[in-house]
């Protein structure tokens, strides 16, 4: 008998996680996980997983994922299962907001940052997430109907989101107007890019940018740092500009990470940390943003049942020529709202399960016990399609969030407890702000070679929707091919 045929027999009947659901390739090597992975696979993975095998399934050797609501809450709830070393990727100098395994330094960081995304900050902060946000997309747009002799135009609005949301963010986060929107292109964008392939990169092997794997990663390493470069210039000239007597502080995130206090020692942040979080802000908040917009249209464009009820509330509520502020959007909105939801728990774009590790003592889920020290997969995608919380999960029914602020909670998009996503809100203000001013001003539908329309039906009789791909956050595969629109002016009413 080999070395070989002990371990497969080992790993498939003895080891400590040989009884849980799973292929038998996943018990054996990471080789169907990684696979996913590089293929941008893994959200398609971790649903179809969840869908056949159940509440927990193994991923890899040392890797299990688990989707049942309450315990997935449950380890998210308390720092006991720390994030794992994957998120070390997603370090550039210094540890951040997102990166760190350090429960202190996450408490510190997470009190600092808070009041930034509270309304009434948020509330200030509206003015420049109009201007930069649905303002700079409505020039775009009625600049591409004018210059088009039929009175309409086609628009890739994938591309259009992501521009504006690093617009939004350029103006919040670094105090500049990029302009990416209106010129088509930023330096941010590959900035972006290259950051997430880099953390990706990290994530399968963490030591990836450190020598000698680094010599194969020269050119992101490099772009990573401009990026960071870029940061820190943006923090000290806020800072200039503050020593100088006449300049009012503006009321924006910038600004609040430089302001803000270790609520113990009372140190304030330094421009490396300042840089850090607002980097790793901008690749959290941008991509996570765009593409929920992105899917929130595909799937009204799949629906037009619900377009045109989306529609029709957002014109009966508001005047056409009314700028719909975020308060009004929720006040007045309940059902584009509940569009949004569904979107997110139909396609949420933080598809990965949430990579945590089981601490000291090990944990029992679902009758099955998990060492110390094992991967443990907080699966989104499994809470936001689970039995016990939704009917017909593969069915787009933005009904389900209507009057049911339970169901809001139930889904994971945002994941959940003491990591939850502290950036969910200001997400909200650009979202409801984009989504609803789109919706009163422009009549949208699919062009005529669109591959995915209302008719193309999946074998249990709904839309099939475009293919996702998932790098860092979960997109469409083919922006360019399947988010085309056609925007025509709405009717004067
Ligand atoms: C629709 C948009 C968004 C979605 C779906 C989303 C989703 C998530 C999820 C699932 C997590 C947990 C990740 C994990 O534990 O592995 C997270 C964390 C985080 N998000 Fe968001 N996010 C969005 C927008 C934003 C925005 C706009 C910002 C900031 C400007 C932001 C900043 C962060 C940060 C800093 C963390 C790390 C928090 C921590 O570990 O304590 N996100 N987000």
């Amino acid at each position: 008998m080999s070395i070989y045929d002990i371990y497969v027999i080992y790993a498939l009947y003895f080891a400590p996680l040989c009884n849980i659901p799973g292929s038998t390739i996943s018990k054996l090597t990471t080789a169907k996980m990684n696979m996913h992975a590089f293929l941008g696979l893994i959200s398609d993975f971790s649903e179809d997983e969840y869908f056949s095998r159940g509440d927990i399934f193994t991923m890899a050797p040392n890797a299990v994922a688990i989707s049942n609501p309450t315990d997935c809450r449950a380890v998210l709830t308390s720092h006991r299962f720390v994030k794992s070393e994957m998120y070390a990727g997603f370090e550039a100098a210094e540890q951040n907001i997102f990166s760190t395994r350090s429960p202190d330094l996450s408490r510190t960081r997470r009190k600092q940052v808070g009041p930034a995304f509270t309304n009434l900050y948020l509330n200030d902060m509206e003015p420049i997430i109009l201007e930069t946000g649905i303002m700079a997309l409505k020039d775009k747009w009625d600049g591409e109907i004018a210059s088009s002799p039929s009175g309409q135009a086609t628009v890739c609005y994938a591309i259009h989101f992501m521009m504006v949301t690093l617009d939004v963010f350029g103006a919040l986060g670094f105090g500049q107007r990029f302009h990416a929107l209106r010129d088509n292109k930023s330096k941010m964008v590959h900035w972006i890019e290259d950051y997430s392939k880099l953390a990706m990169a990290c994530v399968a092997y963490s030591r990836a940018d450190t020598f000698p794997t680094s010599l194969f990663l020269r050119r992101l390493i490099k772009s990573r740092e401009e990026f960071l470069a870029f940061g820190m210039a943006a923090a000290e000239l806020r800072r200039n500009q503050l020593r100088n007597g006449d300049f009012e502080k503006p009321k924006d995130l910038l600004q609040i990470l430089i302001d803000s206090q270790d609520p113990d020692s009372k140190f304030k942040m330094t421009d490396a940390q300042v840089t850090a979080e607002n980097t790793i802000f901008m690749v959290a908040g941008s991509d996570t943003t765009s593409q929920t917009m992105t899917w929130v249209l595909h799937f009204l464009l799949l629906h037009p049942d619900v377009l045109h009820r989306a529609t029709e509330e957002v014109r009966q509520a508001f005047p056409r020529h009314h700028l719909i502020t975020y308060a009004e959007g929720k006040a007045h909105l309940p059902y584009l709202e509940a569009c949004i939801f569904e979107s997110m728990r139909i396609r949420p774009v933080s598809g990965f399960p949430m990579p945590r590790v089981v601490p000291e003592g090990g944990a029992t889920f679902q009758g099955h016990y998990l060492p110390a020290g094992t991967m443990l997969g907080v699966n989104v995608s499994g809470v936001n399609n689970h039995a016990s919380l939704w009917s017909n999960p593969r069915k787009f029914m933005p009904e389900r969030f209507l009057d049911d602020e339970k169901a809001k909670n139930n889904i994971l998009t945002f994941s959940s407890g003491v990591r939850v996503c502290p950036g969910r809100v200001l997400a909200q203000y650009e979202m409801v702000t984009i989504l609803a001013n789109i919706l009163k001003d422009y009549d949208l539908a699919l062009p005529e070679d669109s591959l995915f329309t209302p008719e193309k039906r999946d074998v249990y009789g709904n839309p099939i929707p475009m293919p996702r791909f998932q790098c860092l956050t979960v997109g469409p595969k083919y922006p360019e091919r399947d988010c085309r629109i056609v925007i025509s002016p709405a009717p004067e009413y």
